[in-house]
């Protein structure tokens, strides 16, 4: 396995992260025993960033990464999000909700500090001066070790990290967003503000939720459990444009010989980015290890590019 430095912390984080959004009782995810020997095989291949979140499967994701880490804890890297919108009253940045989340967090994690918390979900009128105030009491108090942010638009990372920057004198340190070749938006805004100011960048759904896994054929019904279970992800890929997209990835996999998969992930790893990917199965881990021997070329870089149209913003399960 090969590491990194994560943005400007001291953190070693392997160049893979694992997600915790598949690990649950819901029917397109790993149940909670298939969970842990995904998780037991990612560590034993050497992947000692895992990501989670107190939404996914309201908790039982937390429990059992808390589950399946212990005795391994102190060598990983954990990282899980707080926050959402509760009602129209109330916030999910609001110091009372995080402070209660942030504890239950680390009652299913099993563990007493989180390397990086992020904020999960964004939404208008938030203050983000309380926040801020909030975060930097968990950093202070050992809970939280880092902060990171998580669908995110540019000017809203921008606005948190002025506003924590000069008033608690801490900057976050990563941003969790939407990105994959079918969908690179965040490189108007969200990328070169990360690359200027030493935040990592660390995408989700790097295989595009399975669309860029070779299992999805164009003019043919392309249902399978997680599109009939996860609703959004309809709603995000599947347009001709994405078909096309998908076009050249196959073609390059052929070409090398390698699963479209390992190349849909090779594409956001030659990109110099932490994705975090999505397995259900423990075999997709051995698939997704082979991604980083994967170097492609200039002209394989250009050719999966060239067909990318901009598209609208999607608005999922997070608010953004
Ligand atoms: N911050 C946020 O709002 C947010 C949102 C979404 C995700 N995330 C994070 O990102 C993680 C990954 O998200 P994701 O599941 O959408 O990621 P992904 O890696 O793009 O997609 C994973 C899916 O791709 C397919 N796949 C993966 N490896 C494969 C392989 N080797 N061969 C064939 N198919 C393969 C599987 O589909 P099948 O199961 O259908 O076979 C799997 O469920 C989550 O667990 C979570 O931690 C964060």
């Amino acid at each position: 396995m090969e590491y990194t430095k994560l943005g400007y912390t001291d953190l070693r984080v392997s160049k893979l992260c694992l997600g915790g959004m598949s690990f649950g009782k819901a029917k397109w995810m790993a149940d909670p025993e298939a969970s842990k020997k995904i998780i037991k095989k990612a560590i034993d291949f050497g992947i000692n960033f895992i990501d989670t979140a107190n939404l996914y499967s309201s908790g039982d994701s937390e429990k059992i990464i808390g589950e399946a880490i212990s005795g391994y804890r102190n060598e990983l890297v954990i990282s899980t999000k707080g926050g959402g919108k509760i009602n129209d009253f109330t916030q999910g940045f609001s110091r009372t909700v995080l402070l209660n989340e942030i504890r239950n967090s680390l009652k299913n994690l099993r563990t007493d500090y989180i390397d990086i918390y992020f904020l999960h979900t964004i939404f208008d009128s938030v203050d983000f001066r309380d926040t801020a105030r909030t975060l930097s009491n968990f950093i202070s108090s050992g809970k939280a070790g880092y902060v990171g942010l998580s669908n995110f638009t540019g000017y809203q990372v921008a606005e948190f990290y002025t506003v924590m920057d000069m008033q608690e004198n801490i900057r976050p340190a990563i941003v969790q967003n939407h990105y994959n070749a079918v969908y690179r938006e965040d490189e108007r805004d969200v990328i070169p503000f990360c690359e200027k100011h030493g935040i990592a960048y660390s995408p989700f759904s790097p295989i595009a939720a399975g669309f860029l896994s070779g299992k999805y054929k164009k003019g043919s019904e392309n249902e399978t459990t997680r599109t009939k279970t996860y609703p959004v992800m309809k709603e995000r890929y599947f347009s001709d444009a994405d078909f096309d997209v998908l076009d050249s990835i196959e073609e390059i996999a052929k070409n090398r010989g390698i699963n479209v998969s390992q190349l849909a992930l090779a594409y956001v790893l030659n990109k110099g980015f932490i994705p975090v990917i999505g397995a259900t199965k423990p075999e997709y881990i051995e698939d997704d290890m082979a991604a980083l021997d994967i170097k492609l070329s200039k002209e394989e870089m250009e050719l999966i590019e060239k067909r990318y149209i901009p598209h609208r913003i999607v608005k999922g399960t997070a608010g953004y």
